[in-house]
């Protein structure tokens, strides 16, 4: 038997006030759909067809969907008639789980144990009992505790509207059960639309059993339909993922005060303080140390470093026992080798910085290759744009650049050469050589300054 996943996403979402369908609008991100269909991936499901009404060519367009079947309902007449446009292309002996788009927080474990209570001969219902069930189905159960219906808010007589078990819209059921029970849907309710809930009484009708399970919390079944409940959605999510770090040994400053999108692998005692964003692939050795208000994106940290706080580093390789910061920003195809260091206000483009170097202050590295034991001064600018080409700065082991050089791509110093502060290097400078470029210093004696006029 295989599993088919139908992730219902054709409600036009009026309420976010957005050209772009509901779905999209993301969770760290990622648009809440995708999450519903990494859920189903992480079932590996055999099919997952998602179902839309408004903007289809966006929806291909920003969803990585290989392996999904888009299946279009034209008119939206609910969510019974919604599942049926998948009926086509089901077979009798899958097992159909219904997931909703704008749902984005539903554990993979929690649509385990829903499949682990499944009866071969009916089906599972996911629900949840809510202090306030106001607006969902309820959950209809006989003396027996059998659940023998769902129904809707707007239909529900004082005494139904008193039960607290909701129905959260997430379902498995067998794919012949499922087609059978949905082409006899009838629109004859309070809202004129074709109920997906209906399909519990017609099963209990047929003497099949429904089982229930339930989610470990309510934010895993719940739905964004505004932009309030989306950044509910967010902060659930992240403190849900700041969790996890915090399980895996990681040391959080402030839990709420952290946000991940994307993957963050860890060492052990890891520390990360307040306000920090993780994006994309992040690697952070045993031993790292965060500090306030860092952006890292795509980048592995080695072991022990230490970044200071409102540093920004993308795309980058920073080495063992390295520190960068604070203020400081690495941009994409830069490595720094061991124990080297970055300071304020320090910027690094595709640079590679050597073992033991150093470049404390208020300096600009691009296209640039440092060798070991470097010490760049305050102020130095690789100059590596003519205004057309990009060209290339190589910095040889145990050099010293004075404080405020200019090096003018392309350009080459050597082992162990020295270059006076205030230099604007231009040539080549061989090994042990210093390098002097700056205009000569003058006194004059006896100067008289400038006297206010009247
Ligand atoms: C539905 C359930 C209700 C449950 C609640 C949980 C029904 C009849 N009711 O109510 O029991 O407590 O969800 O949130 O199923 N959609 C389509 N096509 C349609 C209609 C809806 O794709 O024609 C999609 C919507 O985009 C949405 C989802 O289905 O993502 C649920 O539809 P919605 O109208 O919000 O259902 P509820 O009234 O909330
Ligand atoms: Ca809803």
């Amino acid at each position: 038997m295989s599993l088919s996943v139908v992730i219902l996403a054709a409600g036009k979402g009026t309420r976010m006030r957005s050209a772009l369908p509901k779905v999209l609008h993301t969770v760290a991100d990622k648009p809440m759909v995708s999450h519903v269909i990494d859920a189903a991936r992480c079932l590996n499901a055999e099919s997952i067809y998602l179902v839309y009404g408004f903007g289809g060519d966006i929806l291909k367009a920003n969803i990585n969907g290989d392996d999904l079947t888009f299946v279009e309902q034209k008119e939206q007449l609910g969510t019974g008639h919604a599942v049926d446009m998948a009926s086509p292309y089901i077979n009798d002996s899958d097992d159909v789980l219904v997931l909703y788009g704008d749902v984005p927080l539903t554990k993979v474990s929690t649509l385990e144990s829903l499949i682990s209570v499944k009866p071969e001969d009916g089906m599972a219902l996911l629900t949840v009992n809510l202090n306030d069930p106001t607006g969902y189905g309820r959950i209809i159960r006989d003396t027996e505790n059998k659940v023998t219906g769902i129904v809707e808010q707007k239909d529900a007589n004082e005494e139904q509207l008193a039960i607290s078990e909701a129905n959260t819209g997430i379902l498995l059921a067998n794919g012949g059960d499922l087609k059978r029970w949905l082409a006899n849907l009838s629109n004859d309710n309070a809202q004129g639309e074709y109920y997906l809930t209906d399909i519990i009484a017609a099963c209990h009708h047929e003497g099949k059993t429904i089982t229930t399970a339930h989610p470990e919390t309510e934010v895993e079944v719940e739905g964004a339909n505004n932009r309030v409940q989306l950044a509910a959605l967010e902060r659930a999510f992240q403190l849900r993922e700041a969790e996890a770090l915090m399980l895996n040994g990681a040391s959080l400053r402030d839990p709420n005060r952290i946000d991940i999108r994307g993957k963050i692998l860890i060492g052990e005692e890891v520390q990360i303080d307040v306000n920090c964003i993780f994006e994309g692939e992040v690697v952070l050795a045993s031993g790292v140390a965060i500090g306030a208000n860092c952006i890292l994106k795509d980048c592995t940290i080695g072991e022990n470093a230490v970044i200071k706080p409102n540093s920004i580093i993308e795309g980058a390789v920073v080495g063992d026992e390295c520190s960068v910061g604070p203020f400081a920003r690495i941009r994409p195809d830069s490595v720094m080798n061991r124990d080297s260091h970055i300071g304020n206000f320090v910027e690094m483009k595709k640079t590679i910085l050597g073992e033991g170097s150093k470049s404390g202050h208020l300096t600009y590295l691009g296209d640039t290759t440092v060798g070991k034991n470097v010490n760049i001064g305050a102020g130095t600018i690789t100059c590596n744009y003519d205004g057309m080409n990009k060209s290339q700065t190589i910095i040889d082991d145990d050099a010293f650049i004075g404080s405020n050089s200019s090096l003018v791509a392309p350009v080459f110093v050597g082992t162990t050469a020295t270059i006076g502060a205030g230099s604007v290097i231009s040539k080549d400078v061989g090994n042990d050589e210093l390098a002097i470029a700056r205009g000569k210093q003058r006194n004059i004696k006896g100067w008289q300054r400038p006297i206010k006029n009247s």
